[in-house]
């Protein structure tokens, strides 16, 4: 196991990806604060499932697009479990809008939840660590689209884009206190957040023909890459993002 003895906490992690993050994080040891905003139903079915693999859970809901939720989120994820080793900011959302016709509430609710919940989450993580003197590990869920265009997608991609420049600043000034941050890059994976392209055949015929290993990524495609980010084997590794997108990302054929 590699995360025996340490706590994570994971946004998001009510269903889909983070859902998978979390279950992995406790079946290489890890004690886990579950994050939810509008799923607490399934929060506590997943709290359940780690306490049912021998490892602590909590669920604690927040608001990631509030300073205040998201501090309060890290104090009380402190709180539960005595300390936080780990940090996944995995929470995210998405928003199909041709670019004029992005309404300001839509554009707050990606960039709020995609960014700036990262970015003060990490920020009281890091101030919680700083005083206790320790080190730590950031490892955020972004996109191939943090590079790649998705037209009708441009708030989640500027989100996107901002979270990988988030973690290429952060290297740097966060190496001296002993704590690193990663990005990981998903493709098109079977979760919740895809499920009207997923009962559209023609759209997800058409996203196939672009995925050289043919076929969609599952969370635990995602899982497992978290699972070495977290652990000691990862330790020299900061400010990159790792794409897992089953080759989607440099896919180019002429015919
Ligand atoms: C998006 C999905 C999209 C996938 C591949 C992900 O970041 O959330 O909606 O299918 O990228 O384009």
């Amino acid at each position: 196991m590699k995360l025996s003895g340490k706590t994570v906490l994971v946004t998001g992690s009510s269903q889909g990806i983070g859902q998978a993050i979390a279950l992995r994080m406790a079946q290489e040891g890890a004690d886990v604060v579950v994050n939810y905003h509008s799923h607490p139903g399934e929060a506590d079915d997943v709290k359940a499932q780690i306490e049912g693999l021998g490892r602590r859970a909590v669920a604690i809901g927040a608001d990631l697009g509030s300073v205040s939720s998201v501090n309060q989120l890290i104090a009380d994820g402190v709180t539960a479990f005595g300390k936080l080793d780990i940090l996944v900011n995995n929470a995210g959302v998405e928003k199909n809008a041709a670019f004029w016709d992005v309404t300001e509430k839509d554009y707050d609710f990606v960039l709020n939840t995609n960014l700036k919940g990262p970015f003060f989450a990490t920020q009281a993580f890091v101030k919680y660590l700083q005083g206790r003197k320790s080190p730590g590990k950031i490892i955020n869920i972004s996109s191939v689209h943090e590079d790649l265009p998705f037209p009708h997608f441009t708030a989640y991609c500027a989100s996107k884009g901002g979270l990988k420049m988030m973690t290429r600043n952060l290297s740097i000034e966060l190496a001296p206190l002993g704590i690193t941050i990663n990005n990981i890059a998903p493709g098109a994976i079977e979760t919740p957040i895809n499920t009207a392209l997923l009962h559209d055949p023609a759209k997800l015929n058409a996203l196939l023909q672009n995925i050289p290993l043919q076929r969609l990524g599952q969370p635990g495609d995602i899982s497992s890459a978290v699972a070495f980010l977290a652990s000691p084997e990862a330790d020299y590794i900061t400010g990159t993002t790792l794409v897992i997108d089953g080759g989607l990302t440099w896919n180019y054929s002429e015919q």
